[in-house]
């Protein structure tokens, strides 16, 4: 039996137009199953959103600042109710900002803060080449799960049925 979502929400902040990137491969990768989406630029602090009419949702963060999450995040979650059914959690970063140990640690700050079950999402500044592929495999994990979708399963097909 799948659960339907009927809607999907895809927030993030982008300065340079990484994460940004990101949002656009998940919106065009969800939407592509038969999901609705409504993708949020938060960066400009002006949105306060209801969530309570999304099943999923996804959180797309920069890592900034020795490793932190950046502040129009933190603004937006100040104002927003994060308990939502289903949190996925992705970005963009760069190793050469601190190595491993700070890159894409909003991400992880994140993940900690609100439970996410699945894997965070790093991708090194932009998806295009040869990360792409890994942020498709990443979505589509979360989509199956939360569709409850067996795994060997093709996903379009399932949705479908
Ligand atoms: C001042 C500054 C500090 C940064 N600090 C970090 C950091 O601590 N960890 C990290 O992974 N990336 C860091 N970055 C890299 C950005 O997160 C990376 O360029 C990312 O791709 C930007 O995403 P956006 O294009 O969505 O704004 C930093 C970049 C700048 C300019």
């Amino acid at each position: 039996m799948v659960s339907r979502i009927n809607r999907s929400a895809i927030i993030y902040v982008s300065y340079s137009g990484n994460t940004e990137e990101m949002a656009a491969y998940l919106k065009e990768y969800i939407e592509d199953c038969g999901i609705e989406v409504d993708l949020f630029d938060v960066t400009n602090r002006l949105f306060s959103i209801d969530l309570t009419n999304y099943d999923l949702v996804f959180l797309g963060a920069f890592t900034w600042d020795y490793g932190s999450v950046p502040e129009e995040m933190e603004d937006f979650l100040s104002r927003t109710n994060l308990q939502v059914k289903e949190l996925a959690i992705f970005g963009s970063g760069d190793t050469q900002f601190g190595g491993e140990a700070l890159y894409c640690r909003a991400l992880n700050i994140l993940k900690e803060r609100y439970g996410s079950p699945w894997e965070v999402l790093k991708v090194e500044q932009s998806p295009r080449g040869y990360q792409e592929e890994r942020v498709y495999e990443w979505v589509r994990e979360v989509v199956k799960d939360v569709y409850k979708v067996e795994k060997s399963k093709d996903l379009r097909t399932a949705l479908s049925e």
